[in-house]
């Protein structure tokens, strides 16, 4: 596999700045490709993170088609719906067609197998027939990591981590509250062409070197390895990356 990338940036708007830079530079070798651009987001503090992306003149929102790696199984309009921080932080302030923007299927909160094997179904409909593509190969998957190591909803030593077949899962015991949750798996993680965790301020500092260099500990973010030639970033800020030993 490809060596990850690490950037460290000293303030949070330098992140921003560079993370939209490299989010346009995706989007367009994708849409000059394919013409279109997938991209999956992640909720917690990432949403507000994307704000280098509003009055952009360099994206074509047109050619977005949004997924989320995770989100908690709740209303749409709810306080803890990844979907609602999107929303709110980006896609309410930039002209991406409804259409485009994925988000799960309310009518089946109450199970959460059906929940998530429909949003696995949205998956196949944009990436063709399972069996055929084995995987999706998301153009952009940008995920954040929990103090933890978590990331996506993929926590320290859940049976999920395992996960070789499924593309879209749930867990109903997630100790970062909401309980309730559908994610993606590492055989999509890991499949997309360019995944890039962003990790900021000082609550990350002591995950931040046993992920990037003890993966034999075997934590959640640090089983994020894409498969070649995918090539994984991490966008972080000097107080994230303040106990990393650089070589
Ligand atoms: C979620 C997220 C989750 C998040 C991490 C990091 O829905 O909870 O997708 O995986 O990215 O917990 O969260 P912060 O960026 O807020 O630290």
């Amino acid at each position: 596999p490809n060596a990850p990338i690490l950037i460290s940036f000293p303030e949070t708007n330098e992140l921003v700045d560079s993370l939209a830079k490299f989010i346009t530079k995706a989007q367009k070798d994708s849409i000059d490709k394919k013409g279109r651009f997938t991209i999956a987001l992640s909720g917690g503090s990432l949403p507000k993170m994307l704000r280098g992306l509003i009055d952009n003149p360099q994206i074509k929102w047109a050619h977005w088609q949004v997924y989320y790696v995770d989100e908690r199984v709740v209303p749409l309009d709810h306080p803890d719906s990844n979907h609602r921080a999107c929303t709110e932080n980006l896609f309410s302030k930039v002209p991406i067609p409804a259409d485009n923007i994925h988000a799960i299927d309310t009518t089946l909160l109450n199970d959460l197998e059906e929940l998530s094997d429909a949003y696995e179904k949205t998956l196949i409909h944009e990436f063709a027939q399972k069996d055929a593509a084995r995987f999706p190969v998301f153009d952009l998957i940008l995920l954040g990591m929990g103090p933890d190591g978590h990331t996506a909803s993929l926590f320290p030593g859940h049976d999920l981590l395992n996960e070789e077949d499924r593309w879209v899962a749930y867990v109903d015991d997630s100790p970062k509250p909401p309980p309730k949750r559908i994610t993606f798996t590492y055989p999509v993680i890991n499949h997309a062409a360019r995944v890039a965790f962003v990790a900021a301020g000082k609550e990350k500092a002591e995950t931040l070197p046993t992920i990037l260099d003890h993966p034999e500990e075997g934590l959640p973010s640090s089983r994020v390895k894409p498969v070649f030639p995918g090539q994984l970033y991490w966008f972080v800020d000097n107080a994230a990356a303040s106990k990393v030993a650089y070589p």
